[in-house]
Formats: C-alpha cells, sequence, structure tokens
C-alpha cells in the first residue's frame, strides 16, 4: 500500500518494492516483497535554525531522556514517541591523540568513540529506539542474533523495559566481555552451534514463527537510533562536515544508518556536504568491500573468520541499504588483515585511548586509504571507535601475555618476589 495526501509523522517503506507500511507494523521485513524497511519522517515542521537550535538546547540537558544523545535528536528520529526507554545513551567524545595522528598519516584524527556507550558499544544508540518501539506496539518480548554488542544492549534495555530477552549468539567466539554482560543483565542466552550468520536466519524465524519482536539492525527503528552517531557528530562539528567518516563494517547497519542520517541531515537543511564514508571490513569477513571492488555488481557471500569476532560477519543482512550509502556518499569500501587490526588496535590501546578489536579496523583502514592517496593528510577525518576496550579482555591478555615471540608492542608483566630490591631492579633494568 501507500499512503495518499495525508501522511503520518512517520512510516515504513520497503526500500526495494516502495511499499509503505505502518510505523507500529510489527514486521520484520517488507510485507509484500521481503525487502529491506526503512522509516521514513514527514519533513520536519521547523527550519533548520530552529531545529539546530533546539538540539542545541537539549545538550547536557535535565536528568532522562533529554539528555540522551539519541532523544535530542527525537524530531528527526522518531518523533511521534511519547514514552522512551532510554538509559541515557550517546553523549560519546571526539578525542583527538597525536600518537595516533602519526599512526594513521593525517593532520588532524578526531575518534568519535561509541565505546562510551552504557554498555560500552555504539549498539545502545539503536537499542534505546528498538526497545522503546518494541513497548509502544506492545511486544511480549524481544530477540537479536548477535556478535556479542547488540546481545549485550539488548539485554539492559529489555531489562529496564521490563521485557523477556532472548538472545541467540555463535558458541564460539564472543568476546567474554559481551557474554558475561548479556547473562548478567538476565538476558535469555542461547550459545548455538554455528556462526553468526546461521544465529541471524534462526531469529529471523523465531521472529515470524514465534512471533518475538527482532531486535537486530533490519529492523528499521535500530537504524534511526544510529544515525545519531552521525548527527551527534556533526553538532560537535557545529554543522561543518568532514571531508571523510571511517567506521568498521560488518552486518552493515551502520554503514546504512550513516548514509540515511547523512542523507536526511542535507535533505533537511542541516549540513551543506556530504562527507565521504569509508567502510572498513577485516579481510577475512569482507563480502562488502569485494562487491565494492567489483561495482557492486553482485552480492557475495562468505565464511567468516577474523580475530575481531564482532565483525565476523559473512552475509551481511543491510547489504543494500549499504550500497546506496556507499554510492550515495562517493564511500569507498576496503578490507584488512587481522595483523593490521592487531597493531592498529595496539597504537589506539598505547594511546589510552582504547577500543575493542572491531574498532580497530577504523585506523588501520584508515592508514591504507592515506597511504594509497584517497585521504590526503590535510582532510578532516572522523574515526568512529564501535567498543570499549573491556569488551574482549581474553585476546588483550593473548596478545600481550602468551603471543610468543611477543608482538611489537605487547606488554608482559613481571613477577616478582614482595621485596623494595625487586622493584629497584626493574627501574634500573627500564632506564
Ligand atoms: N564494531 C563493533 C564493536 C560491533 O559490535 C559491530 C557489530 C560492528 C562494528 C559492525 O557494525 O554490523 O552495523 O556493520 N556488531 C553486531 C553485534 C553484529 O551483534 O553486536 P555493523
Amino acid at each position: 500500500m501507500r499512503f495518499q495526501t495525508q501522511r503520518p509523522a512517520s512510516w515504513q517503506s520497503c526500500i526495494a518494492c516502495g511499499n509503505e507500511m505502518v510505523e507500529t507494523d510489527p514486521l520484520p521485513r517488507c510485507g509484500v516483497c521481503g525487502g529491506l524497511l526503512e522509516i521514513e519522517h514527514r519533513p520536519p515542521a521547523m527550519t533548520p535554525a530552529e531545529l539546530i537550535q533546539r538540539f542545541t538546547e537539549r545538550r547536557g540537558g535535565q536528568p532522562g531522556a533529554t539528555a540522551s544523545g539519541v532523544w535530542r535528536f527525537r524530531e528527526i528520529v522518531l518523533p511521534s514517541a511519547d514514552t522512551v526507554v532510554s538509559h541515557p545513551e550517546g553523549n560519546t567524545p571526539l578525542l583527538h591523540r597525536v600518537a595516533l595522528d602519526r599512526w594513521a598519516g593525517v593532520d588532524h584524527l578526531l575518534l568519535k568513540h561509541e565505546g562510551h556507550n552504557p554498555t560500552g558499544s555504539f549498539k545502545d544508540r539503536g537499542m534505546t529506539v528498538g526497545v522503546t518501539q518494541a513497548k509502544r506496539i506492545g511486544a511480549a518480548a524481544v530477540a537479536c542474533a548477535s556478535t556479542g554488542n547488540t546481545s549485550a544492549s539488548l539485554a539492559a534495555y529489555a531489562a529496564q523495559a521490563g521485557l523477556p530477552a532472548l538472545v541467540l549468539v555463535p558458541r564460539d567466539g564472543v568476546a567474554t566481555g559481551k557474554l558475561a554482560q548479556s547473562l548478567a543483565y538476565g538476558a535469555k542466552t542461547l550459545l548455538v552451534r554455528g556462526d553468526f550468520d546461521d544465529c541471524l536466519r534462526l531469529v529471523e524465524q523465531a521472529s515470524t514463527q514465534l512471533g518475538v519482536y527482532l531486535l537486530n539492525s533490519i529492523n528499521p527503528f535500530r537504524i534511526e537510533g544510529q544515525k545519531t552517531i552521525v548527527l551527534e557528530m556533526l553538532q560537535q562539528l557545529v554543522w561543518e562536515s568532514p571531508d571523510w567518516i571511517v567506521l568498521p563494517a560488518g552486518n552493515l547497519g551502520n554503514t546504512a544508518a550513516f548514509g540515511k542520517a547523512l542523507r536526511e541531515a542535507r535533505r533537511w537543511g542541516l549540513i551543506s556536504r556530504l562527507p565521504r564514508l569509508a567502510a572498513v571490513q577485516a579481510a577475512g569477513a569482507a563480502p562488502f568491500a569485494r562487491s565494492f571492488a567489483e561495482g557492486f555488481s553482485k552480492r557475495h557471500r562468505v565464511k567468516a573468520d577474523t580475530v575481531a569476532t564482532a565483525i565476523k560477519i559473512g552475509d551481511p543482512a543491510s547489504y543494500d541499504r549499504a550500497v546506496q550509502a556507499i554510492t550515495e556518499t562517493d564511500g569507498v569500501v576496503l578490507s584488512v588483515s587481522d595483523a593490521e587490526l592487531l597493531e592498529a588496535k595496539a597504537a589506539v590501546d598505547a594511546s589510552g585511548v582504547g577500543c575493542e578489536p572491531a574498532s580497530a579496523a577504523t585506523l588501520a583502514g584508515l592508514r591504507q586509504l592515506v597511504r594509497q592517496g584517497t585521504v590526503k593528510p590535510s582532510d578532516r577525518v572522523i574515526g568512529v571507535l564501535t567498543g570499549h576496550i573491556l569488551k574482549d579482555p581474553g585476546l588483550l591478555l593473548k596478545y600481550h601475555q602468551e603471543t610468543d615471540p611477543p608482538p611489537p608492542g605487547a606488554n608482559r608483566p613481571l613477577e616478582i618476589d614482595a621485596d623494595i630490591r625487586e622493584i629497584e631492579r626493574v627501574l634500573k633494568s627500564k632506564a
């Protein structure tokens, strides 16, 4: 169906066949053709200057949802939501470290650190909107498949909303911190004998056959929340677009969200120029990079393998939306090896910033783009770090304590007797 002249404030539309559905329809995909859904909003009833003023007034605002870096932008996220489930989330910093400028080869790199969100990843921005929507439509239970961060976030927001949560994660390969969070927040946690792509297939079946509300990023309300990474970044830059935004890419929900945020921000007069997106995959899980190299003539699916378990995904669900995001922003997609990714992570960690392995794809990818001349050192670049350093302590300890010979930057701990002379000896040997 299609709405006629009287359109609601927001509705869902299929990006494949254009079918339109009401905002409260719980179907995970288009009811006509099975395509991916997208939320559309009527243009805000305010001028760009009025909107920007409204967003500025709310910044660092009152306790509750107004203080959220997601709901601050409610007019262009989910204007019709009245009661929202908010931690609050967002309000993440833009960090600058000279050591990382040097490492990547640019003059001035700013890092938007989404690991500063309540559960330690950017997923909280999509989840506050997704769980708010679940409550609005009266969902009895919520579910997701995950490589660990989405499940941690869903578990936390479902607990806050008083909704039962079901999470499906691959039995082997979810980082310790993430699994621990899901258990602690009280989600029913299923360790699936299979990989993430199997988990996603299974949970989609559960959502259509068993009636649980699906909160993976194919859910378009998740995308609306994740747009605010870009909106908040633009606000921090006083609505002056950077030249590049670099981000890690797995299931491609975030790439899709970034593209939509930029498209709408320009359409609604908040910015005049689109930055270029650079999506970075791990080489062992790079079907999107492969499609990009072939001019997006073919969609690829691979059996994924990488140390960055968050982006160990072989058949990204938001492929179609992400193609649009890259095409519209004159973007690029590339891949980095696990060795490059770990070297980048060691640099981010040693700068005192810290991030989880998948996030380091941003730095490794940026360095590659600078070396090949695609990004100029003088370009204004924002790199997105998606998750907190403590998400994956297992990989950290292996890198620093166990790998033999020690990789560059490995920081071995030293065991000593409880004797001051031992400390003296260590200090001297360092000098
Ligand atoms: N970085 C981190 C830390 C992630 O957890 C993810 C995805 C990504 C990057 C990639 O984002 O999928 O939108 O392209 N994690 C999902 C999860 C798959 O289940 O937590 P994407």
